[in-house]
């Protein structure tokens, strides 16, 4: 059974699509969110990892851009302590670092993963009430178990309600 979870956000526009899927035993098999969606969020900030050394190389090297959507804006903008409301909806899309302009600069070539973050306090108690999906270039789940593949790192920041990004200045 498929599900399509709409989300009205107060003010002028903003409606948001995911999808939750379900399989007939019941037990959850996605949410994704499209890029047409998230793409025109608000972006929260970028990031370049290149370097093999780098604790989150493999499997995040490349570009990265990280998006939230208007549910929990005011939250990420806060430096200290914070809790997102229910409803906020955080993606983060990975692409191959591409060479341009005769090796001068690079730009964002392939896709590589697309991961969400979802919060909802009752849906998801086990790990804080985070829901964690990502999927590879192709849409392939990348997640088998939310604790040991996501929550367990994302843990160090507890007490940013488990979400690395700050507002870029
Ligand atoms: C080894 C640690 C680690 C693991 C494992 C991990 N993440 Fe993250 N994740 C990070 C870091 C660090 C950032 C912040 C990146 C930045 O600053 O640009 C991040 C960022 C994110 C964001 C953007 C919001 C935020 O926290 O900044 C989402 C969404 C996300 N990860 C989802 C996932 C999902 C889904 C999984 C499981 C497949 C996962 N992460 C596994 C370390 C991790």
């Amino acid at each position: 059974m498929r599900k399509l979870l709409v989300l009205g956000v107060t003010g002028a526009t903003i409606t948001l699509l995911a999808f939750y899927g379900r399989s007939t035993a019941g037990e959850e098999t996605g949410f994704k969110v499209d890029p047409r969606e998230y793409r025109s969020w608000n972006h929260v900030k970028s990031m370049v990892i290149f370097g093999k050394d780098h604790p989150l190389y493999n499997p995040f090297w490349g570009i990265h851009h990280v998006y939230v959507n208007d549910r929990g804006l005011a939250t990420i903008k806060k430096t200290g302590k914070r809790r997102f409301p229910d409803g906020t909806v955080l993606a983060v899309v990975f692409y191959d670092h591409r060479p341009a302009d005769g090796n001068t600069a690079y730009v964002e070539g392939l896709k590589r993963i697309e991961a969400f973050m979802v919060k909802d306090s009752k849906r998801y108690k086990e790990t804080d009430g985070w829901g964690y999906y990502a999927y590879d270039g192709k849409g392939r789940s990348l997640v088998k178990d939310m604790v040991r593949d996501c929550h367990s790192c994302h843990s160090q920041v507890r007490d940013r309600d488990f979400v690395f990004s700050v507002w870029t200045r």
